[in-house]
């Protein structure tokens, strides 16, 4: 009789769930901030009837776990966080082509990566590199006021400024990366050197150094400039710069991981990803990236990028599987390792 009981008690359940997931299930890896995960989530769940089981996790994290997943892989898509570890998750096999009939509405920059991967990977933001101050604790303590990424390296921000870990970030890849590019091989690391004097955190995510200084813990955090307009909009005291000797820029992406497991639903993903009026809901949450899709509307708020001095970042360079690891590897030894 209690197995019958059970037993219909849980054909009952199945009835009320199966209608709110009839299109199957998708497990997700977001590597961006976590309430535009969430809001991608829901949206995509309410639109599909497809089930999304969410993991969030910072760039070169996420591309870490799904190497370690290769053999059996647990994810189906990977979406957001910046390009270079897309483009190297592609080159690595690790993520598999698609062709989203959305293609078309993107801007060029968002389909150079598909095109250099054989469309293992597709933009769907673009921001700009920079850093935010809390201006309260700035005059608080007499700082003279940072423009420039060299101002960074005056004496007097010792243990002011945080920044990622770049093996994990892709925000702090993307500084490395960007510093070498301003600045020469040498002149980048002896760049991040100087740098890592001033340092009095490393974190593993790149938005972490921006939502301290904001809570008041911090001066200063390396940051996607639209990272520091989120908070200055969420009512902080925060100052986004755009540094003066010009800065570097992600082309945040989306990758279908190799050997999914529900491969219809995540072009699904995609497909809904690159949509327009999807792509325009960042607003809600605060996510300020120039979005790939052209139709796509920006918010009021969101910085400029047309009056950012960007410089001609090299995606497929520092996107090689080669060239990240190398750079990596060379932070771990020559900067990580210096006394602060
Ligand atoms: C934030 C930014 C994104 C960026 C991401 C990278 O969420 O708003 O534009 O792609 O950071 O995160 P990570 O933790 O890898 O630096």
């Amino acid at each position: 009789m209690r197995i019958i009981r059970i037993t219909l008690l849980s054909l009952l359940l199945l009835m009320i769930a199966l209608p709110l997931y009839a299109g199957g299930r998708l497990t997700y890896y977001c590597s961006t901030d976590i309430p535009w995960c969430e809001l991608m989530k829901k949206e995509f769940e309410k639109r599909t009837g497809i089930r999304v089981s969410m993991t969030r996790a910072s760039s070169g994290e996420t591309l870490t776990k799904i190497r370690a997943e290769k053999s059996n892989p647990k994810g189906d898509v990977w979406w957001g966080g910046t390009g270079d570890p897309h483009l190297q998750a592609a080159e690595e096999g690790l993520s598999q082509a698609y062709n989203s009939p959305k293609l078309s509405e993107l801007h060029d920059w968002a389909k150079t990566p598909h095109q250099a991967t054989g469309g293992k990977t597709v933009g769907i933001y673009l921001g700009a590199l920079g850093f935010g101050y809390n201006r309260e604790l700035l005059a608080k303590k007499g700082l003279p006021v940072p423009k420039c990424w060299n101002d960074l390296l005056h004496s007097a921000y010792k243990d002011e400024i945080m920044m990622a870990y770049p093996s994990t970030s892709g925000t702090a890849y993307t500084t490395l990366a960007s510093m070498v590019q301003l600045f020469g091989e040498e002149g980048g690391f002896n760049y991040m050197k100087g740098l890592h004097k001033n340092i009095s955190q490393y974190t593993k995510s790149g938005s972490a150094g921006i939502k301290a200084s904001a809570r008041g813990e911090i001066t200063v955090g390396i940051v996607f400039v639209h990272g520091a307009v989120k908070q200055a909009v969420s009512g902080f005291p925060i100052e986004a710069v755009s540094p003066c000797e010009g800065t570097g820029y992600e082309i945040g992406s989306v990758s279908i991981i190799k050997g999914a497991r529900n491969l219809e639903n995540a072009k699904k993903f995609v497909d809904f990803a690159l949509t327009a009026d999807v792509q325009s809901r960042s607003a809600e949450v605060k996510s300020y990236q120039v979005p790939s899709n052209k139709n796509a509307v920006s918010a009021p708020e969101a910085p400029d990028v047309s009056s950012i001095k960007l410089i001609d970042y090299n995606h497929a360079l520092y996107g090689s599987k080669v060239e990240r690891t190398r750079l990596l590897k060379k932070w771990d030894a020559e900067v990580k390792v210096l006394p602060r």
